[in-house]
């Protein structure tokens, strides 16, 4: 029996509503499966015909360590998702790469360590002179951690998070903020091997008048949802900008990709999570099953060549 570590966080303990129902699936299909952290130093992972990264989701503020992590386990198992696609997407820089190849995303701009903030930031606010709110955020981030929304009379309360952020390290990500996810949300599409499963639909997270959340993650609002054909459309467009970007022969094992609409109406690609998505299991039927059977299929393949 193919034996499998679900690859968690010490931290993320007991708070993963994916593990239930994707452990309830391994054992039915016969997959020998276990929830391990990352940054538990005592595991050995070669004793895993696969790793599969799940809720390891404090990596955000050592990016180094878990990158460190995930080499010396691509060195002994298979890793899932492979390591160059983990490497890209840890880090929302990739929308610029995917802007590049044509796809709609939410409009980015990215400060980087040795800028000034206030700046930069003003630099931003000319660029989009029609946006009323706009977004800070770490690029390596995850759970909305560190990300905050500002109106465009807190030049100086953003300008000082910006500054905290570099401070740190860590470049930074300004958005206009799209008032749209207010009323409808956000779409995540759930794709496992190329193919379409399901969707969701999560509620706003950033609060006009709240400061940066510094919680593992926010308290999110789930529903499932049947996406619009534009959104299947940018979502069928960012696979395939994928594909091309890191030249990837065949599909990922999985994909979410999360849209929100812009002033428009038009679809824009939010985060194309490659690295430790939620999958959302309870609102999609049968989707944990579809999801061992990929998994399965890609252990045993065995290691992804790119
Ligand atoms: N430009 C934006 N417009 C509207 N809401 C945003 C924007 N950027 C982020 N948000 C809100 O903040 C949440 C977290 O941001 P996101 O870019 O998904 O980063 P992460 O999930 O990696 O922390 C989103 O789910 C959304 O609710
Ligand atoms: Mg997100």
């Amino acid at each position: 029996m193919p034996r499998i570590a679900l690859a968690s966080a010490i931290a993320a303990t007991g708070h993963d509503d994916d593990q239930a129902p994707l452990l309830a699936a391994c054992a039915h299909a016969g997959l020998d499966a276990q929830v391990l952290a990352w940054d538990d130093p005592t595991v050995s992972w070669r004793r895993y015909d696969a790793v599969l990264l799940r809720s390891t989701w404090n990596y955000t503020t050592r990016l180094p360590q878990f990158m460190a992590w995930c080499e010396r386990v691509d060195r002994v198992t298979t890793l899932l998702n492979p390591l160059p696609v983990l490497r890209w997407n840890t880090d929302k820089h990739y929308l610029a790469d995917l802007a590049a190849a044509g796809v709609p995303i939410v409009p980015s701009v990215f400060v980087e360590t040795d800028e000034e903030p206030l700046t930069a930031l003003r630099d931003f606010l000319a660029l989009h002179l029609d946006s009323e709110e706009f977004v800070v955020k770490p690029a390596v981030g995850a759970g909305s951690r560190d990300a905050q929304r500002y109106a465009r009379d807190q030049e100086f309360a953003a300008a000082n998070h910006i500054g905290r952020l570099l401070d740190g390290g860590r470049s930074v990500l300004l958005q206009p903020y799209l008032a749209s996810v207010d009323r409808d949300g956000e779409t995540a599409l759930i794709y496992f091997d190329g193919d379409f499963s399901h969707a969701i639909r999560k509620g706003p997270l950033l609060r006009a008048d709240s400061d940066a959340a510094d919680a593992l993650f926010a308290r999110e609002a789930i529903t499932a949802r049947v996406p619009v054909a534009d959104e299947r459309s940018v979502a069928g467009h960012v696979l395939a900008a994928l594909a091309k970007t890191l030249g990837l022969a065949t599909p990922l094992a999985y994909a979410r990709i999360d849209l929100i609409r812009d002033s428009r109406g038009e679809p824009r690609l939010l985060e194309l999570e490659l690295c430790e998505p939620s999958l959302f299991f309870v609102h999609g039927a049968d989707s944990a099953s579809c999801f061992v059977d990929v998994v399965k299929r890609h252990v045993a393949a065995g290691p992804y060549a790119t």
